[in-house]
């Protein structure tokens, strides 16, 4: 089994959708040049959502064309949320001015909750499927990859525990949909390591955890600070990929309730620790990382 990991880091757009201040596109463009230099596989630059709902996001052409003008030739995979046809139309814009594919993957998100995925996409579970099956197609037939998100794979804000077998179902809707990877997300940091088990175990049943062609990735908050935990038990099930953001910034918007706002993702920094003293490489330079993990944390607003 591959000692290899997959790190992702998600701080431009988890990190950034979340605080109560927009940020410029200049700060968000240095978060990612700085990001370039740590060795990370891929960074999730941006999110083509809806500027209404999401109006931190609302600049994602702006960081593109911005990215797309520096001479860079360390640029790990960037990648960007699209929620429908509309954002991969955005998507594919920006490659287009950038005159090449400056996004190599689109990830489409939805949820092991209903009420999550109406709050969060003002669509059910199944209407968000549906919405990704012409985008799976036009983003594979412009040559790129397609992540497919789970949100509340261990609980929902709003709903409480979530079952792992319904994680499954929709991990499956999404196989059968067509996209390339699957990512878990526990959003509001509920998980334990037995709970993260009791997912990963069932989703395994459907696709091979640590098949690197086809990667299984964990996305993890960390409200109870357990995350670290939740990925030595990932990696114990086969895990070999996963989100973090830098200097622990993030959270979905739509998953704060009343008095409790969304929680932060696990930091990169804490994440790559954890794979390393774990006994895993990620080949990311852990004193460019703890620079960019600064740099992300200079930028909260509040
Ligand atoms: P809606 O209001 O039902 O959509 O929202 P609509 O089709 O009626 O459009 C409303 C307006 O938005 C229209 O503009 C559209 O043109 C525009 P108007 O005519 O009113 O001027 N619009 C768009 N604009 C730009 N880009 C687009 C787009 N689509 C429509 N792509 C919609 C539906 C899905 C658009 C909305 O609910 C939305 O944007 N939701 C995104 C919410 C979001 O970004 N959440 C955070 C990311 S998910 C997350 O954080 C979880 C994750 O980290 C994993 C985890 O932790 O679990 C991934
Ligand atoms: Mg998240």
């Amino acid at each position: 089994m591959t000692r290899r990991v997959r790190i992702t880091d998600v701080s431009p757009r988890d990190g950034l959708q979340n605080e109560p201040g927009v940020i410029d596109v200049a700060s968000k463009v240095r978060l990612i040049e700085l990001l370039s230099r740590t060795g990370v596989d891929e960074i999730e630059a941006t999110s083509f959502v809806s500027p209404k709902w999401v109006p931190q996001l609302g600049d994602c052409a702006q960081v593109c064309d911005a990215l797309a003008g520096i001479a860079n030739d360390r640029w790990p995979m960037l990648s960007a949320l699209v929620p429908n046809e509309k954002g991969l139309a955005g998507a594919l814009e920006a490659n287009r001015r950038a005159g090449r594919p400056l996004l190599r993957k689109v990830s489409v998100f939805t949820a092991a909750s209903e009420t999550f995925s109406q709050r969060n996409t003002n669509a059910t579970v199944a209407e968000t499927i549906r919405r990704f099956e012409p985008v799976v197609k036009a983003a594979h037939e412009a040559g790129l990859l397609v992540r497919g998100y789970v949100s509340c794979i261990v609980a929902c804000p709003f709903e409480g525990v979530v079952a792992p077998g319904r994680v499954r179902e929709v991990v499956d809707l999404l196989l059968n949909a067509g996209v390339d990877e699957i990512d878990l997300g526990d959003t509001i940091g509920a998980g334990t390591p037995e709970t993260i088990d009791a997912a990963l175990s069932e989703v395994g049943r459907s696709q091979p955890l640590d098949a690197a062609a086809r990667p299984t990735t964990l996305h993890l908050h960390d409200t109870f600070g357990r995350a670290a935990a939740c990925v030595r038990a990932a990696l114990d099930r086969g895990v070999r990929s996963f989100d973090g953001a830098a200097g622990g910034l993030g959270g979905c918007p739509y998953a704060t309730v009343a008095g409790r706002r969304a929680p932060g993702n696990i930091s990169t920094e804490l994440l790559v620790r954890t794979v390393r003293e774990a006994g895993f490489e990620t080949g990311v330079d852990e004193a460019a990382l703890a620079e960019a993990g600064r740099f992300a944390v200079s930028l909260r607003t509040a």
